[in-house]
């Protein structure tokens, strides 16, 4: 069983998108998936095909370690889901303290790892984690279990400086992320340059960077309780899906065989 965070340095970039997606296509490929939404936005059953937004899952776990198995969910092609949950608003006069959420996550860094220890998947099995923006103490969380990170960001000056801005504490967390640039229009320039500028700052030795070409039809397709990749199966962005679901499956089997030949190094 493999662990697949899902992050971003921006909001709105994409993460609960792709979040979904990967688990649908990694599941049609037959692998066994589980979804974590570990987002307190508590969004990631929508894209996966829940009507109405969980009312508990593993948030509440974080600080109550309640029990959060029962609160799981299977959509129709055998994803399970595990919900984040809503969570109570915090009372008045609280506002100005951290939540106990994120307390306790920093007392504990190793809560999430803790708490998915006890998925039982075979070794084919992928545990896809969707992901509050980083750095946050949930996505750290899901930082420090995951064996792939998976980090998506749109194609803008602004974005892209504060990924790069952040590049230095990702690699030391040693996963190599894969990179994703999403909602990309190679018609605008500007996309073009950012592009150059994520490939170049990130350097030598690193997987190509990803792209996700926008597509108004993608968020039509959610809306509808669709799939793009199954709508529009020859549009530009399923064909990007559908690479970055086999990129994603490439690092797995290296990550396979890097733990099979001591001292092999993931490409
Ligand atoms: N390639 C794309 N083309 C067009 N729209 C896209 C694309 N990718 C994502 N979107 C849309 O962008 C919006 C934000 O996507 P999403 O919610 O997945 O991002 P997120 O990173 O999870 O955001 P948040 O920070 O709110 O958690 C959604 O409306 C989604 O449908
Ligand atoms: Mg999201």
């Amino acid at each position: 069983m493999k662990t697949i965070a899902i992050l971003s340095t921006a909001g709105g970039a994409g993460r609960t998108t792709l979040t979904a997606a990967l688990a649908m296509l990694l599941a049609r490929r037959g692998r066994p998936v589980v979804a974590v939404d570990f987002d307190p936005q508590n969004l990631l059953g929508a894209h996966l095909g829940l009507d109405e937004l969980p009312p508990a899952g593993i948030g509440a776990a974080i600080t109550s370690d309640a029990p959060w198995h029962a609160h799981t969910w299977s959509n129709e092609e055998g994803v399970l889901f595990v919900p984040y949950g809503e969570m109570p608003d915090a009372p008045d006069g609280a506002l100005a303290s951290l939540p106990p959420t994120t307390l306790r996550l920093a007392e504990e860094p190793d809560w999430l790892a803790r708490s998915l220890g006890g998925i039982d998947l075979p070794g084919q099995g992928v545990v896809l984690i969707d992901t509050p923006r980083y750095p946050s103490m949930h996505a750290a969380q899901a930082l420090r279990c995951a064996d792939l990170v998976v980090c998506v960001t749109p194609p803008e000056p602004g974005a892209l400086a504060t990924l790069v801005r952040h590049l230095p504490k990702l690699r030391a967390a040693g996963k190599r992320p894969l990179f994703v640039l999403n909602r990309l229009n190679p018609a605008r320039e500007m996309q073009r340059d950012a592009l150059s500028m994520l490939t170049a700052a990130l350097g030598r030795g690193v997987a190509p960077v990803m792209r996700l070409h926008a597509d108004a039809a993608l968020p039509e397709a959610f809306a509808r309780g669709s799939w793009l990749f199954d709508d529009a199966p020859y549009s530009q962005t399923s064909h990007d899906l559908h690479g970055l679901a086999s990129a994603v499956e490439e690092q797995l089997a290296a990550l396979d065989e890097s733990s099979r030949v001591p001292g092999a190094e993931l490409k």
